[in-house]
């Protein structure tokens, strides 16, 4: 039996770019979907894989998202006064115990890598996770739970896995297969965005990783990789070049990239529909809209 996993890091430190100008004043990981931060999804799938320690990289700007995981005494008193039960529970459920999270600050945006890399002192000598809160994954069992059971059996370093097309093969990290075994696969390498025709598979690596402390000492030496960012994709094939496991997992569920806009759409309309509050009303509006708009063309 491996090592169990309960430390999580959330790399929030971002620019957040591609949602200018909402991000001058609102972190990326603070925007809802339906009535939820983006974060909320991501702390919420790290408690179902057991994870007790929360590790967020901020930077600056990002104050909203520590208040977010403040208690709300004004908000909870005024609740319990006018006896709404539900909203109450609702917001208590959000409330985090004490001392269970850290923030640690990535004072310039040097990527993904080194945001990872700034926790180094919080993570010890155990294994990890790191979440991606603008990969917002729908599943029946969460996707880092999914992992976590897996992990057990494998150890090693794991990345959560999804088949792409090919000419989007570009946008992400892709798994060179030594093996397939269904879920896992075993991986030979990995290669962070390569042309389509040069692509070694069709399995791209998204937000989800359990990584050995090893990854940290790995990051240490890497001064930059591709687009002058330090890569935690670097860091993970450092592993296999010293002979080391990391597996990739095809995990059960459907993976939204709510850090582009069509993705935080395609999120809003899906989750939205999702809710049994909203469905039919929600559900009713877009069939309307779908038909003006064939009636239009
Ligand atoms: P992205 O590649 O989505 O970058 O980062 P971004 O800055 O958030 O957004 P754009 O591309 O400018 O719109 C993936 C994840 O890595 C974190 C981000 O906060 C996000 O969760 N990250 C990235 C850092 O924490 N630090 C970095 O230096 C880079």
């Amino acid at each position: 039996m491996n090592k169990s996993v309960t430390k999580a890091i959330f790399p929030v430190a971002g620019l957040g770019t591609r949602f200018l100008p909402a991000t001058k004043s609102v972190p990326k990981e603070i925007m809802t979907l339906v009535d939820r931060p983006l974060i909320q999804y991501a702390i919420d799938e790290a408690r179902a894989a057991g994870i007790k320690e929360f590790i967020f990289v901020t930077s600056r700007g990002k104050s909203a998202l520590e208040d977010y995981f403040d208690m709300a005494p004004h908000l909870e008193a005024e609740l319990r006064k006018k006896d709404k039960v539900d909203l109450l529970a609702e917001l208590k459920s959000t409330n985090m115990d004490s001392g269970a999270i850290a923030y640690i600050r990535q004072q310039r945006a040097l990527g993904l890598g080194h945001a990872v890399w700034c926790a180094r002192r919080l993570v010890h000598n155990e294994p990890f996770a790191v979440i991606l809160p603008d990969d917002v994954i729908a599943a029946e069992k969460p996707c880092l739970q999914q992992m976590v059971e897996a992990h057990a059996e494998t150890g090693g370093c794991m990345v959560a896995a999804m088949e792409v097309p090919p000419e989007k093969a570009s946008s992400y990290g892709v798994i060179d297969i030594k093996e397939d075994l269904g879920s896992v696969v075993s991986v030979n390498g990995l290669v962070e965005k390569p042309k389509a025709e040069e692509a070694p598979s069709n399995l791209a690596v998204i937000g989800r990783y359990i990584l050995t402390p090893q990854i940290m000492r790995n990051l240490n030496k890497i001064k930059s990789g591709s687009g002058g960012e330090i890569q935690l994709t670097d860091a993970i094939d450092a592993e296999l070049r010293e002979g080391r496991d990391v597996f990739g997992y095809r995990f059960q569920g459907q993976r939204f990239d709510c850090g582009s806009k069509a993705g935080f759409l395609q999120a809003t309309v899906a989750f939205g529909l999702a809710r049994e509050d909203l469905h039919d009303e929600f559900d009713g509006y877009l069939r309307k809209l779908m038909t003006m708009q064939t009636a239009a063309q």
